[in-house]
C-alpha cells in the first residue's frame, strides 16, 4: 500500500507546561527522521531562562528552529505577538501540520493562523474542560480544539466533552498523556538529582508548593492568607514554594516577606529537579494542571487550590483532592492528609509511556483518509 507522507510539522511551544509535552513526540519523530522533518518554534511567551532555557537542556530537546521572542503583555496583545510572529514563519515554511499542546495563549494562537492558512493542525491534550470561562486558558482550549483537525485526548472526560461540544469522531483519539511520557523518560535522572540534599529536605517529609494563577496570586488578600496558613503548616512539616515569576512580582508588590526558616522559598526549579520534589513530597499545594496529573500517576498526594478542574480524573481515581480556594478548607485538607487520610489512587487509563509513540504512528499514517480510518491502519501496523 502507498501511503503519502507528511514532510514538515512545526510543534509550538510558548510556556512552561509546552515543553514537557512537545519534547517526548520530538524525540518520538526522531525514529521517522527520513519520513519527518520536526521543527520547533518557541514563540518566547515564557523568556526567563529558569521558566524555558533550563527545561530545553534538562529534557534534551535542541535549540528551537525559531523564536518568536513575544514576550509578556495583556492577553490581546501577547496573542496577537505570536500570531504577527507565526504567520510569517508558516507562510516561508509551509508546513504541512502544525502541533500545539496544552492551553496557554500561543496553543490558541498559533491553532488560529494555521487553520486560516489551510494548514492542518494537530492539538495535544484536547478536549479537557473545566466549564468555567472567565478561565483564559478554557477560552484556549474551546477555541483550539473548535478548529484542530486531530484532536490527542488525554483522559476519558475529554472524549465525553468533544463529542458533545459536536466534533466529529473521526477528529478525535484517545492516546493517552504525554506529560507522562516525560515523566517516565526522566524518573531515573531525577532519581540522582541533588536538589533533596540541597535543600535539605527529607523524602516524604515535607510539602511542596507551587501556585500562579491571576485568579488566585493576583488577590492581596489570598496572598496574605496564603502566608498565614504556610506559617502554621510550617510547624508540622518543612514547606518548599518554587516561586513563579508572577507570584514573585505579586508578593514583592503587596510587601510581603517570610521570616520562616522552615518555609523555604525559591526560585522556578528545573523539569529534573522538580521532578524529584514531586516523588518525594509527602504533599503537594499547588493550582497547577499538570502536576495534579504527575502527583496522580507518581501516588503522591496533592491538594488542588481552585474550585474546579480540567482534569477530572485525577479526583476521580487519582491522589488529587480539589480543595477550592477556601484556604480553611485547603488547611483542613492538609492536616487531615499529614494525619493519614491519604487516598490510594491508581493511574489513568494508557498514561503509560507510550503516549508520544502512538500519536507519531497516527501522524506519520495519515494520507488525507478520515482519522479513524488512519487510526485502524495504525493499529494493523500499516501506518
Ligand atoms: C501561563 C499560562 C498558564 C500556565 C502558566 C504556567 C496563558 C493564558 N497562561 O500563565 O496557562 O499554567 O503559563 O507557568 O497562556 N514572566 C516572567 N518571566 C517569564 C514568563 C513570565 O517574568 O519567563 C512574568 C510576566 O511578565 C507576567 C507573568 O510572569 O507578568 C505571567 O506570565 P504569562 O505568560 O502572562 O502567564 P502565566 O501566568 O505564566
Amino acid at each position: 500500500m502507498r501511503v503519502v507522507l507528511l514532510k514538515k510539522i512545526i510543534s509550538v511551544v510558548g510556556a512552561r507546561p509546552n515543553f514537557m509535552k512537545v519534547a517526548p513526540v520530538h524525540h518520538s519523530f526522531q525514529k521517522y527522521k527520513d519520513k519527518i522533518n520536526h521543527l520547533v518554534c518557541h514563540t518566547g511567551q515564557h523568556y526567563d531562562e529558569k521558566m524555558s532555557k533550563i527545561f530545553f537542556e534538562d529534557l534534551g530537546m535542541p535549540h528551537p528552529n525559531f523564536y518568536l521572542g513575544v514576550g509578556s503583555g495583556s492577553h490581546a496583545e501577547q496573542t496577537a505577538k505570536v500570531m504577527i510572529e507565526f504567520e510569517k514563519i508558516l507562510l516561508k515554511e509551509k508546513p504541512e501540520l502544525v502541533i500545539v499542546v496544552g492551553d496557554v495563549n500561543s496553543t490558541v494562537a498559533c491553532t488560529l493562523v494555521a487553520s486560516k492558512l489551510n494548514i492542518k493542525t494537530a492539538h495535544i491534550e484536547a478536549g479537557l474542560r473545566s466549564f468555567d470561562r472567565t478561565m483564559p486558558e478554557e477560552i484556549n482550549r474551546l477555541l483550539t480544539d473548535s478548529i484542530s483537525d486531530f484532536l490527542f485526548v488525554s483522559e476519558e472526560s475529554g472524549l465525553k466533552n468533544l463529542k458533545k461540544e459536536g466534533i466529529p469522531s473521526k477528529k478525535i483519539f484517545f492516546v493517552g498523556n504525554v506529560m507522562i511520557d516525560s515523566l517516565i523518560q526522566n524518573l531515573s535522572k531525577a532519581e540522582s538529582s541533588g536538589v533533596m540534599k540541597e535543600f535539605g529536605l527529607t523524602p516524604s517529609e515535607f510539602i511542596l508548593v507551587t501556585l500562579h494563577r491571576p485568579s488566585n496570586v493576583d488577590s492581596e488578600k489570598f496572598i496574605k492568607n496564603l502566608i498565614l496558613l504556610f506559617d502554621r503548616l510550617a510547624k508540622k512539616r518543612k514547606i518548599i514554594f518554587p516561586v513563579h515569576p508572577r507570584t514573585k512580582k505579586n508578593l514583592l508588590g503587596f510587601g510581603f516577606k517570610s521570616g520562616n526558616d522552615r518555609i523555604l522559598l525559591t526560585d522556578p526549579i528545573g523539569y529534573i529537579d522538580f521532578l524529584a520534589l514531586t516523588k518525594n513530597a509527602e504533599l503537594i499545594i499547588t493550582d497547577s494542571g499538570g502536576i495534579q496529573e504527575e502527583s496522580t500517576y507518581l501516588g503522591v498526594q496533592c491538594i488542588t487550590v481552585r474550585d474546579n478542574t480540567e482534569r477530572p480524573v485525577t479526583t476521580r481515581i487519582g491522589t488529587n483532592h480539589l480543595a477550592g480556594t477556601n484556604l480553611k478548607k485547603v488547611e483542613k485538607t492538609a492536616i487531615e492528609i499529614l494525619n493519614g487520610k491519604k487516598k490510594k489512587g491508581k493511574v489513568p487509563e494508557l498514561w503509560d509511556g507510550k503516549t508520544a509513540d502512538r500519536i507519531t504512528r497516527i501522524i506519520a499514517g495519515y494520507n488525507g483518509r478520515s482519522g479513524s480510518e488512519t487510526m485502524r491502519l495504525c493499529e494493523m501496523g500499516n501506518g
